[in-house]
């Protein structure tokens, strides 16, 4: 099954929060089920948050009264600020969310049952397109991976967290129908889990070769064990190639320059957001402390104690050795390329 999957005018998703226990497929019928479940990290991953918000908006149409345009369109966009305040970091979410809103405003002079129409229309076409996206950047990754070789990752940037493919593992899925055998070192990502949970899971189910280590262990693999490269996916890629991530990415960048093993971001166009300069100006969420004193419902750290849990953080562009995107490896200097490559992409 499909990550995320739209049928008959309900959103069908993989209740993320179960894995790797139970495999339960929630409908999603309105859009406040639908800003519960990307809050919740039911469903998860940039791309994947992008896509769902795409068809909450869809799903907010129903409660959409209007007969005329105006009052049509404040109704839209007060549906669209209640999904943009899901989470703050992953930049997919509003640039999925402003997708959505220029088909309102490019055909205003429709009548409001045909936008209806296209509304639905564009947040299939999101979902294709990311899923087509993903498997350009597992094209292009590919082609850095020679049989044997293994990485590292963090977080899950897999088919989970996209249409189709990932972005982080879609070289792996890539190189393997290649007939190259590529193994995965996963960090298990303290403190949901998301490495140990959902990149195993989706590895084993495709019979990749997969390894959890705790988040801890990567200092000591990348010094004993064999490391090619540290491949992760983006939440926000900012216009000098700061990146946000998963917490925890930075410090595995750190030791990559420290064990000489290159590492790449890998992650699509609708990630990069030239509207943010640099790193520092990237909102971090903040996620309840309870994520930390009450791992998996148990309480592990005494009461009273103060936590701190913030989702992401941000690696310097300096310490990444390229972005593999759906137009190809990007080096540095990262601005200039990520200009390029956009300009390249209006004329195509
Ligand atoms: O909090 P999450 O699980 O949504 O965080 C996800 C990540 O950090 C991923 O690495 C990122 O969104 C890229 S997904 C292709």
């Amino acid at each position: 099954m499909d990550t995320i999957r739209w049928e008959e005018g309900k959103l069908k998703i993989i209740d993320q929060t179960k894995l790797p226990t139970e495999e339960i497929i929630l409908d999603i019928e309105n859009i406040e089920d639908c800003r519960r479940a990307i809050k919740n990290l039911q469903v998860r991953g940039a791309p994947a948050i992008g896509d769902a918000a795409a068809f909450g908006m869809v799903l907010g149409l129903k409660e959409i009264q209007a007969e005329n345009f105006e009052d049509f369109y404040e109704a839209f966009l007060e549906n669209k600020r209640f999904l943009s305040s899901s989470r703050p970091t992953a930049v997919n979410l509003f640039w999925a969310l402003d997708r959505m809103e220029d088909v309102v405003l490019k055909n205003a002079e429709m009548t409001l049952p045909e936008i209806r129409c296209l509304l639905e229309k564009e947040a299939m076409n999101i979902a294709e397109e990311d899923a087509a996206t993903c498997r350009k950047i597992g094209e292009n990754g590919a082609a850095l991976l020679r049989d044997g070789m293994s990485i590292l990752t963090h977080c899950n940037a897999g088919r989970l967290a996209t249409a189709r493919y990932g972005t982080a593992l879609a070289p792996v899925y890539v190189a393997e129908e290649q007939g190259k055998r590529i193994h995965v070192y996963a960090d298990e990502t303290r403190p949901l889990l998301q490495g140990a949970r959902l990149t195993a899971y989706e590895l084993k189910e495709a019979g990749v070769d997969v390894t959890v280590i705790t988040d801890s262990m990567a200092a000591y693999v990348m010094k004993n064990m064999r490391v090619d490269f540290v491949i992760v996916g983006c939440d926000r890629v900012a216009a000098n190639g700061d990146t946000a991530n998963k917490i925890g990415t930075y410090g595995v960048a750190l030791l990559a320059k420290a064990h000489g093993i290159p590492f790449y971001v890998a992650g699509p166009f609708s990630t990069i957001d030239m509207d943010t300069p640099t790193g520092r100006e990237i909102l971090i969420e903040e996620r309840p402390p309870e994520e930390i004193t009450h791992g998996f419902g148990k309480r592990t750290v005494p009461v009273g104690v103060e936590v701190l849990n913030p989702a992401f953080d941000v690696t310097d562009h300096a310490l990444i050795t390229g972005f593999i995107t759906e137009k190809g490896i990007i080096c540095p200097p990262y601005k200039e390329g990520f200009e390029a490559a956009l300009r390249g992409m209006k004329r195509g």
